[in-house]
């Protein structure tokens, strides 16, 4: 009967996932046995990647989904996108992380550096304040979406879906290989195989609402918050968009954190990007959006950020500031 059902429910998947977008986890590449399992028994043991204790709620492998996830993007399968502390897989690959950086710590720990699995907190910068429990699947949808990285349409639950599609608001040189392999994974996933063009503030904000739009300043100053989605065109603004396109002295530099002031570009939006040469192309109307300045999942830095800004008498303090200010 179960396995009935989940035939069912396959067919319907495999069906609706032909408007859904061309992610890992989707349409023909889903694999229900990654996450399921019928019976949760295999001749009499436990299924790979099941925890003992079972069978769980809707027929996971495992009752958590963070620790689900995590069972293959820990490191431990070579040609899973690794996301959890500490992440060598990217190491000599041109680029220092992964699109999205990594979790410091597995589920329930408080962490200043990444966004927390599994702990109730406060939202930062949410109006009306409000609390959350974050994992996994409050930002990827385990069987898939329309957007880039599966991510979920509607963070908060309200208002409207958030498209961010791949070839339209962000773009990719390599796509990632199906079946999936090591190297594949690591030129798909790692950040310089990604240009981006728009929508992740807009994202970012269904949850931290308070810092998108940018509330406008009194002149001469334009905004209250640092704005993202601006580019550095506008007039009168406080950029030095020579020094940004020209890519190199204060603020820019080979390796982060490596005691020599300067730091990799850092990432930008390209508004008017067709495709992953145009989204990646220095240019005056780049945009600072998020991802400029933070991971997505965490990274080495207080607030994860890309650079060691809050850290006092570090030759980077200041590097992805100077990139576009210059002062
Ligand atoms: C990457 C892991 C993953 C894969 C692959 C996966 N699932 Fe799921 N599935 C989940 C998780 C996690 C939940 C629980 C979602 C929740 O609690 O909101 C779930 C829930 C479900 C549910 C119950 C709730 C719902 O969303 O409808 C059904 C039915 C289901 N999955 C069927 C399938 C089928 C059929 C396949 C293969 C076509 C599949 N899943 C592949 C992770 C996965
Ligand atoms: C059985 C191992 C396994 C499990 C369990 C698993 N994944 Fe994956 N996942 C992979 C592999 C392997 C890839 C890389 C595939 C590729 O890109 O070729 C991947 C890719 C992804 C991607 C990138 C998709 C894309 O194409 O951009 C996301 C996002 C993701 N997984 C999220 C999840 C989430 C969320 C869960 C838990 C609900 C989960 N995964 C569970 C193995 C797994
Ligand atoms: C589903 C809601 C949700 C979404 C979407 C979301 N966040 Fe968060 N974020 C939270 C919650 C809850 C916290 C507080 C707990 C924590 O630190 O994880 C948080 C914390 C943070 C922190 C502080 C981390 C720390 O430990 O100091 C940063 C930075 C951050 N988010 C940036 C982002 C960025 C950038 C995006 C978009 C890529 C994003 N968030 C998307 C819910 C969300
Ligand atoms: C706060 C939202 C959020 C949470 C929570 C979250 N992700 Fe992500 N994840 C993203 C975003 C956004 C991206 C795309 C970032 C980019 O490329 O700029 C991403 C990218 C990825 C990728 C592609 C590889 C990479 O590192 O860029 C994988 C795999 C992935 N996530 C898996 C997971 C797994 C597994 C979990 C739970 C352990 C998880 N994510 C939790 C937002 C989130
Ligand atoms: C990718 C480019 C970029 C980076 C990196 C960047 N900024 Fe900005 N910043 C801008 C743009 C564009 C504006 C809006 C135009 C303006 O007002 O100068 C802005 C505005 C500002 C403003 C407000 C000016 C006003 O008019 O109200 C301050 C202050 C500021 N940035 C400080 C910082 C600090 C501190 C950092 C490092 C943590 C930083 N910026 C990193 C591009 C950037
Ligand atoms: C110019 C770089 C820059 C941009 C762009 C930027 N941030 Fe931040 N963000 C920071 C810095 C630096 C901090 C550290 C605290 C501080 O100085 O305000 C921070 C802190 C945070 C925090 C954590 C506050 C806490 O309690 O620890 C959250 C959440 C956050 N940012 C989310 C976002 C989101 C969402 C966006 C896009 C809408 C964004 N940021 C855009 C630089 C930036």
């Amino acid at each position: 009967m179960t396995s009935r059902i989940l035939g069912i429910l396959f067919i319907n998947l495999a069906m609706s996932a032909a408007a859904l977008g061309g992610e890992y986890h989707s349409q023909t590449d889903i694999i229900c046995s990654d996450c399921h399992t019928t019976h949760y028994s295999e001749r009499g043991a436990l299924p790979e990647h099941a925890d003992p204790g079972g069978p769980f709620s809707t027929l996971l492998l495992v009752a958590s989904a963070d620790r689900l996830c995590l069972s293959c993007h820990d490191g431990t399968d070579p040609t899973a996108p690794d996301v959890l502390a500490p992440v060598t897989m990217y190491n000599g690959s041109g680029s220092e992380f992964s699109g999205a950086g990594y979790f410091s710590a597995p589920e329930g720990t408080v962490s200043a550096i990444a966004h927390d699995l599994g702990v109730d907190t406060p939202v930062p910068f949410s109006v009306p304040p409000r609390s959350m429990i974050i994992s996994c699947i409050s930002c990827h949808d385990p069987h898939s979406t329309s957007n880039y990285r599966n991510m979920i349409l509607n963070p908060d639950s309200a208002g409207a879906p958030i498209n961010i599609a791949l070839d339209t608001d962000v773009f990719e040189n390599f796509r990632p290989q199906v079946p999936p392999n090591r190297s594949a994974t690591i030129a798909a996933y790692r950040s310089d195989n990604i240009g981006y063009r728009s929508g992740m503030a807009n994202w970012c904000a269904d949850c931290h609402d308070a810092l998108f739009p940018n509330a406008p300043g009194n002149p001469p100053a334009h905004f209250q918050r640092h704005p993202s989605d601006a580019g550095q065109d506008g007039s009168g603004y406080h950029v030095n968009v020579g020094h940004w396109m020209n890519g190199s002295g204060d603020g820019f530099g080979i390796t982060t954190g490596d005691n020599l002031e300067g730091v990799p570009r850092l990432r930008f939006q390209a508004p008017t990007a067709t495709n992953y040469g145009s989204a990646v192309t220095p240019a005056s109307n780049n945009q600072i959006f998020c991802n400029s300045c933070h991971f997505a999942h965490g990274g080495p830095y207080d607030s994860g950020l890309l650079w060691p800004f809050k850290i006092a008498g570090e030759a980077d303090l200041y590097s992805g500031c100077q990139q576009c200010h210059y002062k």
